[in-house]
């Protein structure tokens, strides 16, 4: 029996009840019953999708000579390859001491105030060399891969000075070449104050210098940098500061795509929907006006399911969001602090934590995520002229890759990134 699915719809992005109305192309019966009729995706040699069709209509169209190579997927699932929308990949060390203190009760805050936190990942971080990054770096991002994460969003963050912040760039930049899946490099030098200094001083350094000299290596083509972001929270940046460095970084012609109201409300929302941010992540505190600011600016809520669960924050209000039109995506927020590199786990924390239905769930980590990230137009559906970016899985229908935790790398049987099968 050969049952074949293709998620695929024609939308940019699907905002608040578009969410659920993904469309997806069944296999089915012919006349002649014998054959069940399969679906097709065409791959041209610079891996974009070139037809995408029933096989009795493909048929008449192609002849087996015209492929280099066929991937047999009878009997299984065809989605597009998952997009993450959020993570910190690039550091040294780990927090698993900090792990067993949250447990026992302590806050995030309390840990960052005291020096821990961000704090003793930048430590660790500046310690380590470019090729130690490097490899870590490699071997996280393939695991991503294997889960079926093509395109993943990375951010810098660990190194705040500006000397760090480039080494974290110039490592993404290298995995962003020479790897098989498709980065979206985020510069996050904002993403704590540095030690000894302040809030006000480290805006200043940014606005004035840092995003200035990250763009002079842009220009060179040594670094690749697609979005800026600033940690927006109560004791980290104010409002007013994160605009200022958003603001910037939108000058050069970065999406603003950053941390706010996480674990309290600032205001943050209605700040990046004014200034026209692409996305926004977290969102756990987002007020009323704050849903209706993103509603109209078209901003997408990046919610990040495994933070919420591991810190046990309240949900963020996501059917509020969904009814009042928002486009919601999804991320795991790969980082130290909640580390998961499975983006399936986070599609299931979503439904059961998030309250969010299984399309709904494929659509903010792919179509979704790709518009967070500004990718809409190649990435994240199964379209003539997008990127063969996609996911197989060994199940009688999609759904099984969420419904089955924690068993993705069985189900998932080939992962196809850029048309070549990784
Ligand atoms: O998205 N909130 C700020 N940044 C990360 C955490 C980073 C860390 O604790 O190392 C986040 O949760
Ligand atoms: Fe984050």
């Amino acid at each position: 029996e050969q049952v074949v699915q293709v998620v695929n719809n024609g939308a940019k992005v699907l905002r608040g009840n578009e969410m659920k109305s993904l469309a997806v192309l069944e296999s089915r019966l012919p006349k002649d019953a014998n054959r069940r009729d399969g679906l097709s995706v065409v791959v041209d040699r610079t891996g974009n999708i070139h037809d995408i069709g029933y096989d009795s209509d493909l048929d008449g169209k192609y002849t087996e000579q015209d492929f280099d190579h066929i991937v047999d997927a009878t009997g299984q699932c065809v989605i597009p390859g998952l997009i993450d929308g959020h993570t910190h990949p690039v550091w040294a060390g780990d927090r698993v001491n900090e792990f067993s203190m949250k447990l026992a009760g302590a806050t995030y805050m309390d840990i960052h105030k005291a020096g821990g936190g961000i704090y003793s990942t930048v430590t660790s971080t500046h310690l380590a060399t470019e090729e130690q990054l490097y490899s870590s770096l490699v071997q996280r991002l393939q695991t991503m891969l294997q889960n079926g994460s093509t395109t993943i969003e990375a951010k810098s963050g660990y190194g705040l000075d500006l000397e760090n912040e480039l080494k974290i760039l110039r490592v993404l930049h290298r995995a962003q070449k020479e790897g098989p899946w498709n980065l979206s490099i985020t510069y996050c030098g904002a993403h704590a104050v540095p030690k000894g200094s302040s809030a006000e001083v480290a805006v200043k350094d940014i606005v004035e210098h840092h995003l200035n000299a990250v763009m002079e290596e842009t220009k060179a083509g040594r670094l690749t940098v697609d979005n800026v972001d600033v940690f927006c929270e109560t004791g980290v940046f104010t409002v007013e500061q994160a605009k200022a460095i958003l603001r910037k970084g939108q000058s050069f012609g970065l999406n603003a795509n950053f941390h706010a109201e996480e674990l309290s409300y600032l205001g943050g929302a209605e700040m990046g929907a004014a200034i026209g941010s692409k996305a926004i992540s977290h969102l756990e505190y987002i007020s009323p006006e704050g849903i209706a600011a993103i509603a109209q600016s078209g901003t997408v809520a990046t919610l990040l399911p495994t933070t919420a669960f591991q810190m046990r924050l309240p949900a963020p209000p996501v059917r509020r969001m969904i009814e009042q039109g928002v486009a919601v995506a999804i991320g795991s927020d790969f980082n130290p602090n909640a580390h998961c590199l499975s983006m399936p786990v986070v599609m299931y924390l979503a439904a059961v934590t998030f309250h969010m239905s299984l399309e709904e769930v494929l659509a903010a980590s792919t179509i979704n995520a790709a518009a967070s990230l500004n990718l809409a137009d190649s990435r994240g559906s199964l379209e003539i002229g997008k990127v063969a970016d996609m996911v197989l899985i060994d199940s009688p229908s999609w759904e099984h890759l969420i419904y089955q935790l924690g068993n993705a790398t069985k189900l998932i049987s080939t992962v196809i990134s850029k048309g070549f099968v990784v």
